[in-house]
């Protein structure tokens, strides 16, 4: 399949890229297009030949539900169905923003989008042209991570364009995504709420809304025998190519074990990555070593997360060796991907 690829610069100018982007979608083909928090890959949410596709592109699971953006915060309740009043709170406060909510789907939404569930995830996103698009549309776009399954998420459409060229009708590309990772996904089909992937919302943010809300056990942690809730994330993810290893404590202890680590895998002839921050990154000997950000802001670690991933694939390192990141706030959602893209694999300095 030959893919339209066009770049929105500025908006006002460019807004012809948005109206064939959605005309693509009304014919029933598929987009990739610009979020907050990832680039996703869309269809009709509404056309099960459409959202098929979507599977198939991505080497998707069939058993694995999509969320569907709306542009619309009462179109929560046109797909969903006995919305609750926290649901509604929540929806007021976050959105448009890097927030999902599961409720339970009505019949328009055909069983391939949900995965056969009764329930259905919902996201208003915050960006822009993703609004624009979804608006353009005239229908809800069902669209997952813009990658092929099990990769890291794309953050900017060069990495859209390198899993998904040729599989997809229409790239629109735009920014980076400004998040990084994806969004913070809430059940409210179910009381007390549950938050089945942590993301750019934090726990305590959600709080302010409701009390009782709670992080699913099989997404904190360090037990990967819990099974996670939501069914995408028992799947091996954000994986690159390189093996990934992650170690966990002081962070002085820390930089000490990886430059041991970093040189012992030297020794063997392999090629090593550092995932460092800004404050280490002078402290590591040897190793190609990467700056995810600043721990004085976490949220440019989440940003940077996947690209600098991918980064480490394009120079061709056998394994990768991360620092670890505490689990609050922000934290919850970067050390969950990173758990998931080392399979666990942490090494854990007392
Ligand atoms: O930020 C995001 O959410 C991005 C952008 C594109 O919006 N999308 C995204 O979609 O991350 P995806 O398909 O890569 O991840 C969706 C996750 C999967 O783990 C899936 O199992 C879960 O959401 N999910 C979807 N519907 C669900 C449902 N009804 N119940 C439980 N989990 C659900
Ligand atoms: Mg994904």
């Amino acid at each position: 399949m030959k893919t339209k690829i066009n770049i929105i610069k500025k908006l006002e100018k460019d807004k012809i890229f948005i109206d064939e982007a959605a005309n693509v979608i009304k014919d029933g083909g598929l987009v990739v297009f610009p979020t907050e928090t990832v680039y996703g890959l869309g269809a009709n949410a509404l056309d099960s030949e459409a959202v098929k596709k979507i599977f198939i592109a991505k080497g998707r699971h069939q058993d694995n539900p999509l969320i569907i953006h709306i542009a619309d915060k009462d179109d929560l309740y046109k797909y969903g169905k006995n919305v609750s009043k926290i649901a509604k709170d929540l929806a007021d406060k976050f959105w448009p923003g890097p927030m999902t909510l599961i409720v339970e789907k009505n019949n328009l939404i055909p069983d391939v989008t949900s995965a056969n569930l009764s329930t259905i995830g919902i996201r208003m996103p915050s960006d822009e042209v993703a609004r624009e698009f979804i608006k353009k549309s005239n229908v809800a776009i069902a669209a997952p991570s813009a990658n092929i399954s099990g990769r890291p998420s794309p953050t900017d459409v060069k990495r859209c364009i390198e899993d998904l060229d040729g599989r997809v009708d229409y790239i629109l590309g735009c920014n980076e995504s400004e998040v990084g990772v994806e969004s913070t996904i809430v059940d409210v089909s179910v009381y007390p709420p549950c938050v089945l992937r942590p993301g750019g919302i934090t726990l305590e943010m959600l709080k302010e809304v409701c009390q009782d809300i709670y992080m699913d056990k099989g997404i904190i942690g360090k037990d990967a025998n819990i099974k996670p809730k939501a069914p995408g994330m028992k799947y091996t993810h954000y994986s690159p190519k390189a093996r990934v290893r992650v170690v966990d404590g002081n962070l002085d202890k820390c930089v000490e074990k990886i430059n041991e680590m970093v040189h012992n895998y030297i020794e063997k002839g392999l090629r090593v990555g550092v995932m460092a921050t800004d404050e280490t990154r002078n402290e590591y000997k040897e190793g190609l070593v990467l700056s995810l950000g600043t721990r004085n802001d976490v949220s440019t670690i989440a940003k940077s997360l996947f690209s600098t991933l991918r980064e480490f694939d394009d120079k061709h390192v056998d394994i990768i060796i991360s620092e670890a990141f505490m689990e609050e706030g922000l934290g919850v959602a970067i050390m969950n991907r990173l758990k998931k893209a080392c399979g666990f694999d942490i090494v854990k300095i007392i």
